[in-house]
């Protein structure tokens, strides 16, 4: 096979752990066929005649990954947001879904969605699409053809819900398998099993969708604890099960495949315990969080019980796919959060840990620039801001708290430079 080199030059930042940032001033990154090979300070002899992108002082960091939100929820940002969860989906977002029957309109908000995650950073996302098959195919397809790293889910909801939007059980399977099976060879498009949650899903498709993500080794998202009336809801609707998790777990959709569990924001300890046991990610969304006054997740309390944590934007409850926002929300969140017991607040390390490799885990070996990773990266020009005699690492910190999608000069993902409309 060709080897085909890509070298990126710049100060290079990313976070291998955690707990602190590694910083390459005037590295090169070299990547193979959009692979990350090494981190040099002068480019080795093997390389000497290849392609250098030299990007001075530039910062060189990796894509961002958002592990939660709803790209059929992208024309809905900023409405609604008085109410509260239940009534939040009844008064907007159903009626807001229910229009993804258009193929034209499925179309313009699909394409608007992608063209947003480009701009800001994004270069992997794990979204929700609607009921809809053939606009749920519509967004795989524009998002392959953008290029952009997703998991794509077909949402799954046959109770408690409006009826445009209510589906037949059987049907309702039978078009999520014909999905999966009709997916194509795509390597970074792929399906992701997606009950709405489970208030909306009958047993019978939640045992369904669990065998389905068994039967094809999927992995599966869904929202969990998000808000009390939705806990106290689940517990009239299955009291067989001992707590909202439960329900999950009993149909095969809480870890059994790699699994996403948006919020985790009124969790007890015993789930906790769970999640962590059955290698869940729990996916922090702090502007949604804040905007449906749903509770803060106890971010750092996960955390300390060993639980992978990762972030995400929830479009439309959250109202930005700004990823570097989400990031600060999360940081300030931590710092005001009412749990004596945990009030270290998070870092940006973390924090920006979260949104990079964390996140990226989910995906294989994305998110960091060590050997063996996908070269995601986005070059970051941050001669806009006040940045005289500052550090790498502090530009990058003005970056996040004051920078915009401005400042993003290129985007690679899989070593595949992305162009996005907007500049
Ligand atoms: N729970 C069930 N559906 C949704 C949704 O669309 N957004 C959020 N934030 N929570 C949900
Ligand atoms: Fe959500």
């Amino acid at each position: 096979m060709k080897r085909e080199i890509l070298i990126l030059k710049g100060n290079i930042v990313f976070t291998q752990q955690p707990d602190r940032f590694d910083v390459y001033e005037n590295g090169c990154l070299i990547c193979c066929n959009g692979v990350i090979e090494q981190i040099s300070s002068t480019i080795p002899d093997e390389y000497k005649n290849c392609e250098v992108k030299n990007y001075g002082s530039d910062l060189i960091i990796p894509g961002f990954v958002d592990l939660h939100t709803h790209a059929s929820q992208f024309n809905q940002r900023g409405l609604g947001l008085d109410l509260q969860l239940l009534e939040w989906l009844e008064e907007y977002t159903f009626r807001e879904e229910s229009r993804f029957c258009d193929l034209s309109y499925a179309a313009a908000v699909y394409a608007a969605f992608a063209e947003e995650l480009i701009r800001q950073g994004t270069t992997r996302v794990v979204v929700f699409a609607t009921i809809h098959k053939e606009s749920c195919r519509l967004l795989i397809d524009i998002l392959t053809q953008k290029g952009i790293g997703a998991y794509v889910g077909k949402v799954n909801m046959d109770s408690n819900c409006p009826d445009v939007l209510k589906e037949d059980t059987e049907q309702s399977i039978k078009d999520t398998e014909e999905l999966i099976q009709n997916w194509g060879d795509n390597p970074l498009v792929k399906p992701i099993i997606t009950p709405r949650f489970a208030p909306t899903s009958s047993k019978r498709l939640l045992a369904e969708l669990g065998k389905l993500a068994v039967k094809y080794m999927l992995p599966v998202q869904t929202h969990l604890s998000e808000n009390k009336n939705e806990i106290e809801w689940v517990a009239e609707l299955f009291p067989e099960q001992r707590e909202y998790h439960r329900v999950y777990a009993h149909y095969q959709l809480f870890g059994q495949t790699p699994t996403l569990m948006a919020h985790c924001v009124h969790v007890t300890d015993s789930c906790i315990n769970d999640i962590h046991k059955h290698h869940v990610t729990a996916v922090h969304c702090p502007d949604s969080n804040l905007n449906l006054a749903s509770g803060i997740m106890s971010a750092r309390k996960l955390l300390d019980a060993g639980v992978q944590v990762g972030l995400g934007t929830d479009i439309g409850a959250g109202h930005s796919l700004s990823m570097p926002q989400t990031i600060v929300k999360a940081i300030q969140l931590s710092k005001v959060i009412q749990n004596p017991a945990y009030t270290r607040p998070l870092t940006l390390a973390e924090v920006f840990y979260m949104a990079t490799k964390g996140g990226g885990q989910f995906f294989g070996k994305v998110g960091s620039f060590e050997p063996g990773y996908a070269c995601d990266a986005l070059v970051i020009h941050t001669g806009m801001a006040p940045g005289a005699g500052l550090t790498s690492l502090e530009r990058l910190q003005q970056f996040i708290y004051t920078g915009d999608s401005g400042n993003i000069a290129a985007r690679y993902i899989n070593g595949r430079e992305i162009n996005s409309a907007a500049h």
